[in-house]
């Protein structure tokens, strides 16, 4: 038996979204929420328009006019960098405070064990529990009651800590399978019961009808047009129509219907295919990046699992498990009201390697759902349902996400932009080049995507819309290959891109269906001009940002609140020299129209942030603290590390961030 090096114990494991898939460069060198049902009646209940309407209002004012919103007021003092090695805990900005809410193992279902700190609970005990790295989040208010609500959590993957001795493997080189068990158990969403509680403090509600967890072990409905599809078929689900379970759900979204969107992002790095050769004409893996080593790219799942073996087998119907790979990658709508509910998953959104799923909706009830596809070189999309919302008919919405088109971005250099439609029959997509149908072109999004010639982004990741005036606003995190495998353009301008940017989207006429926008970058990160590295040199040009206010890198998170201040989250490697600068992850508050910008929070170290989320008077906001690296939330420099949601309130009761 061998375990993983105690230096492991502590450590993320490895995340392989920077590996660069995208060929095609080479060649071109390219709250509203919540409705909110009655769970125990399962009827479709209107007051969940009571939110909707809330921003519909605010919206009415400016979709459609160049009106600007007015600057969102941020009263806070901002907080110093942290760059204590050993620093490990959140700080918040003078007049706030932070708290623990919920961790990694804490019970969630009825009838769970309690988390053991030296992390024996088993397989069956974690099922119960709430899984690791938390990601993105919502919260649901219930139907005329602001003060009690259902929050939605991601757990993405899993680190080391989740086991007493970190990954195990046994003398043939495979995992165990009470272990592999676990870390299925461990991903996936958690959906728990909160309450104000007397004192006007946000606690949980245990137990609860409502508290549920889905992981990979969850069976799943398939919908669109990839039911039935033989690019579905496996000797486990032959008609095609149902899967088991979800894959590192990363950040999310929502619908004005009150369903929770939970996005399947690295899921490639859990399949291998063997069959280098079948594997060379196989868009579906290859242009994914599944591994075709001895194992999957991460945990080893392929060696004890067999559905996570993608090689071919003909000896079995429908080849084995060739097309389980297929079945990753889409969006998961959950409904959190109704507990008994199947999530399904809605392949016309297509598949890649999906960070998010941010809504937008116009006051007609016209939709849209941006997306970035988080990979070197990799594109933006948006989703448009073809019917809109219609509050008036709350059962049709449920089929909303069923039909529309989805789109790829294409980012000029004068400023404008296309949305590429990646509809069958379209510019090239055609059978001749692999695409005899829309399922192919919606499998394979990411070739389809090349044919039309979208733009290759710095690793998009979040996207959030601003509730006042609809613009996009787009993290494209960082990308070290830019300048090498991909070419500097308008919208990614730096070459080895460490500390990222975000960029803005105007659709025109503010209208989420349409096909042409304008563009701007929001905010390049990175240091001060005349800053210092760690060994006291100047900082190169290519690392220095065009922040207003206080410095930061590789933004990830994206979230406005109800006025407007856009939160940003960041994720990068705070031991990385480059980062000496910049100290611990954190959460910044952006005002959209002066750019000005104010760290707001610092977490521990190792961490990133990711996921945020309010409740409906924006007086509390939660942030998700993922694979802190010391001890956290303990912060007793022994007790195993653990992802934690964190509720922030104001000390004087007032709405976050003025
Ligand atoms: Fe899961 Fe790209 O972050
Ligand atoms: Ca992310
Ligand atoms: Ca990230
Ligand atoms: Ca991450």
């Amino acid at each position: 038996m061998t375990h993983s090096t105690s230096s492991d114990f502590h450590q993320r494991l490895a995340s392989y979204d920077d590996e660069a898939i995208n060929e095609t460069q080479e060649k071109s060198l390219n709250n509203i929420a919540m409705s909110r049902r009655d769970v125990l009646k399962g009827s479709l209940n209107a007051a969940a328009l009571g939110f909707l309407g809330l921003n519909l209002s605010s919206r009415l004012a400016f979709a459609g006019d160049n009106a600007l919103p007015p600057a969102p007021y941020i009263g806070f003092q901002h907080i110093q960098p942290r760059t204590d090695p050993l620093f490990d805990e959140v700080v918040v900005a003078d007049g706030y405070q932070a708290k623990a809410f919920f961790s990694w193992g804490d019970p969630v279902e009825t009838g769970a064990t309690k988390w053991k700190a030296d992390a024996s609970n088993s397989w069956q005990e974690q099922l119960k529990q709430a899984g690791d790295n938390h990601d993105g989040m919502h919260f649901f208010a219930f139907p005329n009651d602001n003060n009690r609500g259902l929050m939605v959590i991601n757990h993405e993957y899993i680190n080391a800590t989740l086991h007493t001795d970190g990954l195990s493997y046994d003398e043939q080189g495979k995992r165990l399978l009470d272990d592999v068990k676990k870390e299925q158990a461990a991903h996936g969403v958690s959906v728990i019961e909160v309450k104000k509680d007397s004192q006007g403090e946000w606690q949980r509600v245990y137990p609860s009808l409502y508290n549920r967890r889905i992981s990979t072990l969850t069976p799943m409905k398939v919908s669109g047009s990839l039911t039935g599809h033989d690019l579905f078929k496996t000797v486990s689900d032959p008609n095609a129509i149902e899967i088991i379970g979800t894959l590192n759900n990363c950040s999310n979204g929502f619908t004005p219907w009150g369903t929770y969107l939970a996005c399947e992002e690295n899921w490639h790095n859990y399949f291998v295919n063997h069959d280098k050769k079948d594997y060379q004409s196989r868009v579906s893996h290859k242009r994914y990046g599944i591994s075709t080593g001895k194992q999957d790219n991460y945990y080893g799942w392929s060696t004890i699992d067999k559905r996570f073996d993608a090689t071919p087998d003909d000896s079995l119907p429908h080849q084995g498990y060739v097309n389980e790979p297929n079945r990753f990658g889409w969006v998961v709508e959950i409904d959190p009201f109704d507990p008994q509910s199947k999530p399904v998953k809605r392949t016309a959104f297509g598949r890649f390697c999906r960070e998010c799923v941010a809504p937008a909706m116009a006051e007609n009830g016209q939709l849209a759902f941006y997306s970035g596809d988080d990979t070197k070189g990799e594109y933006v999309y948006k989703f448009v349902p073809s019917q809109r919302f219609d509050k008036a008919d709350m059962q049709k919405n449920r089929d909303l996400l069923d039909e529309g088109t989805l789109y790829v971005g294409r980012f000029n250099d004068d400023g404008t932009g296309r949305w590429l439609p990646l509809v069958h029959g379209n510019e090239g997509l055609t059978a001749e080049n692999g695409f005899p149908s829309q399922a192919e072109v919606l499998v394979n999004a990411r070739a389809a995507a090349d044919i039309l010639g979208a733009t290759p982004m710095d690793r998009p990741e979040w996207a959030t819309v601003n509730p006042h005036n609809l613009d996009v606003y787009v993290s494209l995190t960082n990308n070290n290959k830019r300048g090498k495998e991909f070419e500097l353009n308008a919208a990614n301008p730096r070459p080895n891109n460490r500390h990222g940017q975000i960029i803005k989207i105007m659709e025109d006429q503010a209208d989420p269906a349409a096909t042409t926008f304008n563009w701007s970058l929001f905010v390049l990160a990175g240091e001060k001009a005349g800053s210092t590295d760690a060994k006291g040199q100047p900082v190169p040009a290519h690392l220095v940002g065009d922040i207003q206010g206080d410095i930061f890198s590789s933004p990830d998170g994206l979230g406005f609140d109800r006025d407007g201040r856009l939160w940003i989250l960041t994720d990068y490697d705070d031991e990385d020299p480059v980062m000496v600068n910049m100290g611990c992850n954190q959460v910044l508050c952006a005002n959209p129209q002066t750019q000005e910008i104010k760290r707001f929070l610092v977490g521990p170290r190792g961490c990133e942030l990711t996921g945020i989320t309010w409740s409906p008077d924006y007086k509390a906001m939660w942030v998700n603290i993922q694979h802190p690296g010391l001890s956290y939330p303990a912060s007793d420099g022994q007790t195993r590390p653990r992802s934690t949601t964190v509720l922030i309130t104001k000390n004087d009761g007032g709405v976050i961030g003025t």
